[in-house]
């Protein structure tokens, strides 16, 4: 696991002091991907830093794989960080060696044979799929291949934890699934701990169990994708799967915003509400996507205002949230009980995996 408490990091002291990370607390159990979100400048890599001990904290602590890193002294260093597999943005891999070669490279000066190596290597290209381009070069490599000998090569020495520092970001939509895709692969196969940093949404949509708001150096929000999506309030939740409520200003019609999440709930809700119920819904937004495995959506419907009991009885039954939405509503959901600077946070990191 990755365990971070009360983590505070600042860079420099006395008039230069510059606080990076205030109060930051993050829990990844073991085969679970916990992705960090936020925009540029957050202090995210700070965090990743402090994680795999590139950086000392300057106060909290950090527990790796169980164990307390936070004062390791310097020379135990190098062997605390054999447990943590790093990837970065650009994989780093020296453009002089083959593909095989850059894999075993954490595996030199470890006295580990020539054979053994040998083997290992096979077993590690074999993980990532790229069993056939062991003798080639990077150059010769897509960007997606290059993150996959990455991958390959933080695995080699069996780490409990894999960060991931924008891995995916600069690969192409196809490049990145399938990178992605490998993660989520690894950590139920090898039972990681998975940190997975970046700036997209649609990272933490397609692979993240939870994810956490950084925003100037706080979590702002954290949860399961679950239940942040089954949330409206929340402003991850909305970034996750943004919609855009509006409201039928008719007499007689009460306009209702829905979200949902989960195998409870029927994906013909809407067909049933009519025919089981025989209701008369009018359908104004509607947004369903696939995340954390399961269907999660958000709606807004109208029906007559004397209806109002039966479709909410109707939707408690499934599972669906219902919330009753003022009139003259129109445009990106408002959302009174999210704090102002998350609300922001969610916007300024759904422009960032947009833009
Ligand atoms: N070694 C350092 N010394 C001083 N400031 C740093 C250092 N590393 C990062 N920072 C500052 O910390 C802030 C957060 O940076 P970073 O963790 O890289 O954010 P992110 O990865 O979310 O973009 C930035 O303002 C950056 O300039
Ligand atoms: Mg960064």
């Amino acid at each position: 696991m990755i365990r971070v408490e009360k983590l505070h990091k600042t860079f420099g002291t006395g008039t230069r002091a510059r606080p990076v990370l205030h109060d930051v607390d993050l829990n990844i159990a073991q085969g679970t991907i916990g992705a960090v979100v936020g925009p540029s400048g957050a202090g995210k890599s700070t965090l990743a830093r402090c994680v795999n001990l590139l950086e000392r904290p300057t106060s909290g602590r950090v527990w790796v794989a169980g164990t307390d890193v936070t004062d390791l002294p310097e020379r135990d260093l190098r062997h605390a960080r054999r447990a943590i597999g790093t990837v970065f943005q650009s994989a780093n891999l020296l453009r002089r060696r083959t593909v095989a070669q850059n894999v075993a490279m954490p595996l030199r000066h470890l006295g580990v044979t020539a054979r053994e190596e040998k083997r290992r290597v096979a077993e590690l290209l074999e993980r990532v799929g790229l069993t056939d381009r062991a003798d080639d070069y990077p150059a010769q490599l897509s960007g997606g291949q290059r993150q996959r000998v990455g991958i390959a090569r933080a695995l080699a020495l069996r780490p409990k934890v894999l960060l991931s520092d924008e891995a995916t970001s600069g690969l192409d939509p196809a490049a990145t699934r399938s990178v992605l895709a490998l993660l989520r692969e690894l950590r139920t196969d090898l039972d990681l701990a998975i940190l997975l940093i970046t700036h997209e949404m649609e990272v933490v949509r397609e692979v993240a169990d939870t994810a956490a708001l950084l925003r100037e150096g706080r979590v702002i929000e954290s949860g399961a994708v679950h239940q942040l999506v089954a949330d409206p309030h929340s402003a991850l939740g909305n970034a996750l799967l943004p919609d855009r409520p509006v409201s039928l200003d008719r007499p007689g019609l009460g306009t209702w915003r829905l979200t949902y999440q989960g195998r409870s709930v029927p994906t013909d809700w809407l067909t049933r509400l009519g025919a089981d119920h025989g209701l008369d819904v009018h359908l104004l937004s509607a947004t369903v996507e696939e995340i954390a495995g399961q269907a999660a959506g958000r709606a807004t419907v109208a029906v007559g205002h004397d209806r109002a009991d039966e479709l909410t009885a109707a939707l408690d039954g499934w599972g669906i949230h219902a919330e009753p939405l003022p009139p003259g509503h129109s445009g990106p959901a408002e959302e009174p009980a999210a704090s102002e600077p998350a609300r922001e946070a969610a916007a300024e990191t759904v422009e960032g995996a947009v833009g």
